[in-house]
């Protein structure tokens, strides 16, 4: 098999999916099996854009394989600062290193990035694009949640335009049985056509809503996201539109008693505090789901999965 990529969720087959959610879980149950499989590996972060999560969450997971992390947090500490191009950045780093993460504001880099090094290029977001590992932290939270992935309503809300996790969780859902989106948003950040076609493609049922009072009571799932102020042309536009949905205990009184609410955080102002301790609130769990899904998929790519017995 040749090398393998993650640059966007689709790469991924339904059964594989599958299994990765598996390892996953078995990960979370026997961490200590796993604890050595990665010795002698490096992961290299590229990370040209701000994370804390994500960046964090893949260096947790190598260390906890036994394996070694080096890389860079902020494109001003790299070479990029002196005018090196992505792909000799990453080609040099993936002579240091056995499978690359990175992150880049701009759409399709780490598509150039993995034309580019003969070691797995894994995309950790890419601009407005998309955040497929996100997205396996989505679904291995929402798995482990509702103990299914199919026959749900799920809301999302926010930034539906530049949240790149949203795109991605919706191309992730459409493979499953009976998925109906709520999509919840002002018009000015309204989903991608590129997604609706896709759902439509998919026959999903969807619709789109301003309010959230309105799109509550039936949602399985709330996907909560933040307005995306670094993708803005202008800060008016960001600070007209950035407080436009706060979810707060009082809107959750018509939700659903198993509700599951989903964030990929950072948060910002579109969840009240108060809510975090409603068990409702899942995402400091889907946080920590990020680092056990991230183990499965290192060890996927580097097609060690296997040797674990
Ligand atoms: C998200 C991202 O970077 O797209 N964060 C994350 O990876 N958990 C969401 C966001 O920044 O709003």
């Amino acid at each position: 098999m040749g090398i393998r990529n993650l640059i966007n969720i689709t790469d991924l087959g339904t059964d594989e999916l599958f299994q990765m959610m598996n390892l996953a879980d078995d990960i979370i149950e026997n961490p200590s099996k796993y604890s050595e499989t990665c010795r002698g590996k490096t992961l290299g972060t590229l990370f040209f854009e701000p994370s804390t999560r994500t960046r964090l969450s893949f260096t947790a997971a190598m260390m906890e394989l036994g394996g070694n992390v080096l890389g860079f947090s902020e494109a001003a500490s790299s070479s990029a600062a002196k005018g090196e191009s992505v792909s000799d950045t990453v080609r040099t780093v993936g002579c240091y290193s056995h499978i690359i993460a990175m992150r880049h504001p701009k759409e399709g880099a780490p598509v150039v990035a993995a034309d580019r090094t003969t070691v797995p290029i894994i995309n950790a977001g890419d601009g407005g694009h998309f955040h497929p590992t996100q997205t396996l932290t989505d679904l291995l939270t929402i798995r482990r949640e509702k103990k299914r992935l199919d026959n749900m309503v799920i809301g999302v809300c926010g930034d539906l335009k530049f949240g790149r996790t949203v795109h991605s969780l919706i191309g992730a859902m459409l493979r499953y049985e009976n998925i109906e989106f709520v999509l919840i948003s002002p018009v000015e950040l309204k989903i991608p056509q590129y997604v609706k076609d896709a759902m439509d493609k998919a026959n999903a049922k969807w619709t789109e809503v301003r309010t959230l009072e309105e799109a509550m009571p039936r949602l399985d799932i709330l996907y909560m996201t933040r307005v995306q102020k670094e993708r803005f042309f202008n800060e008016e536009d960001y600070i007209r539109l950035k407080d436009t949905y706060v979810l707060d205990l009082k809107k959750l009184e018509v939700a659903k008693k198993d509700l599951t609410i989903l964030h990929p955080l950072p948060r910002v102002t579109e969840i009240s505090t108060a809510v975090d301790d409603d068990p409702r609130a899942k995402y400091f769990e889907q946080a920590l789901c990020g680092k056990y899904i991230r183990m499965a998929l290192i060890l996927t790519l580097l097609g060690l999965d296997k040797e674990v017995k």
